[in-house]
């Protein structure tokens, strides 16, 4: 069960490529020839919503889910972009992988009642002349936790607690996966959301 489940994780919550040593939340700057496609996931253990994840298309969202709604909500402009309850079902799926992985987290550093927050940023970047960014990292308590490189293809820990994340998301081959995901799967999204603004 928990490989399909986490495998599932991956590739539904992955929506990204990545280029180390770039910002990836950062909208392209202008006259770069850009688009791009960014998600973010924020995961906290006190407050509500406890979970959100939000994409934006060249630095303007485009729709928000959050644990107090279970939806998907697209933004005006968006309507019919993407099948938004299926979105919903993903990062309904998703939400509860994250907030188990904060918990464990936060059980390593022996503080199981704190305010913590894990959140993440992935995305990818399609320029006019055909090159592609992408990345996938995750911080915790505003310090960096962890990272993908996809070349490796492999999980960065940047502390030691991120170990026993890398391990899970290392466990059942989904680092290919995710790889593939950051350079086919999140520039086909960023093309249809495109094409869609284009025609919208
Ligand atoms: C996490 O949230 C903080 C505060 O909003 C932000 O500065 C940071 O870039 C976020 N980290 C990631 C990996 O998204």
């Amino acid at each position: 069960m928990m490989g399909p489940l986490i495998t599932a994780f991956f590739l539904l919550l992955f929506s990204g490529t990545t280029v180390l040593g770039q910002k990836p939340q950062s909208a392209p700057k202008p006259g770069k020839q850009c688009d791009s496609l960014v998600y973010k996931d924020k995961e906290q253990s006190k407050g509500t919503p406890f979970f959100t994840n939000k994409a934006y298309f060249n630095g303007k969202p485009i729709y928000q889910y959050d644990s107090n709604s279970k939806e998907a909500v697209p933004e005006p402009g968006w309507e019919n972009a993407d099948d938004w309850n299926q979105e919903s079902q993903f990062q309904k799926r998703r939400e509860g992988f994250g907030m188990e992985y904060l918990r464990e987290i936060m059980a390593y550093y022996k503080d199981v009642s704190g305010l913590h927050v894990f959140n993440g940023t992935y995305g990818c970047e399609l320029c006019k002349n055909g090159a592609t960014n992408g990345f996938w990292r995750y911080d915790y308590d505003d310090r960096p936790f962890i990272e993908f490189d996809k070349e490796k293809p492999a999980w960065i820990p940047k502390e030691p607690a991120a170990n026993i994340i890398k391990e899970k998301w290392e466990a059942d081959g989904s680092v290919t996966q995710a790889k593939e995901y950051l350079e086919k799967t999140c520039i086909e999204n960023l093309k249809q959301y495109r094409d869609y603004k284009k025609a919208n």
